[in-house]
């Protein structure tokens, strides 16, 4: 198998898996008990969340260059070049009872990209938590609790666009 065949067979995957991962490691959170380092009487969902919680942070660069691939950063950080004009006519629509399409460079496109840069806030303060020594570790620890809060909204922002999609769908 080529490189490109194996690129493309993980790459059509990785939406599913950030998913299952972030659900898992957002739901399991208050389970985890770590302060300042990963002790060694840590529990399973402490140890799962810093080794799931590196594999995860893999996968959101996967993920990140994926949809930044060929071109694709224009669709989800339209921003970037100051083209707002998809998202007003999206949100005008809104206004009027329109849902928003995907696909393009408008509202549902925009708060993806937002959070894949949550997702990687998220994922760098964890591992930079990781590996700075214990003086510092609990200011890190404070980054990553604000950037999954912060992901937290853009999960349950972008499900409930999703689902608006689903509904659409049998209108
Ligand atoms: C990339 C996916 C990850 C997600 C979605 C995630 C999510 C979360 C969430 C939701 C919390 C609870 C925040 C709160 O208390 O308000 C948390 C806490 C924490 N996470 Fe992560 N995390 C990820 C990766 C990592 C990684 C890679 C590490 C380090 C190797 C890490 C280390 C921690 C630590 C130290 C805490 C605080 C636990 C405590 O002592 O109470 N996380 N994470
Ligand atoms: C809460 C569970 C989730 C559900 C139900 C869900 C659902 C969906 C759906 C239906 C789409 C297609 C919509 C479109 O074409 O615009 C989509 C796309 C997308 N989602 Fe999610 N998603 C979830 C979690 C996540 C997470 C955790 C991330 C991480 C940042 C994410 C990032 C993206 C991105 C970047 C796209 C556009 C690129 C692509 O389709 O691969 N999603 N999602």
């Amino acid at each position: 198998m080529t490189l490109k065949l194996i690129w493309q067979k993980i790459a059509a995957k990785l939406h599913a898996l950030v998913l299952v991962m972030s659900v898992i490691l957002v739901c399991t959170s208050p389970w985890v008990l770590m302060g300042r380092q990963l002790s060694e009487n840590a529990g399973f969902w402490s140890l799962f969340h810093v080794y799931g919680g590196l594999i995860t942070a893999c996968l959101a660069l996967l993920f990140a260059i994926k949809i930044c691939f060929k071109g694709q950063w224009r669709q989800f950080f339209p921003w970037l070049l100051l083209d707002f004009n998809p998202l007003k006519i999206d949100l005008v629509g809104i206004v009027k009872g329109r849902t928003p399409m995907s696909g393009g460079k408008g509202l549902l496109s925009i708060v993806e990209g937002i959070g894949i840069i949550l997702l990687l806030l998220v994922a760098v303060t964890g591992v930079i938590w990781y590996f700075v020594d214990l003086g510092d570790a609990l200011t890190w620890r404070s980054y990553h609790q604000i950037f999954a809060q912060c992901f937290i909204g853009f999960m349950i922002i972008h499900l409930l666009l999703g689902l608006l999609h689903i509904k659409d769908f049998f209108d």
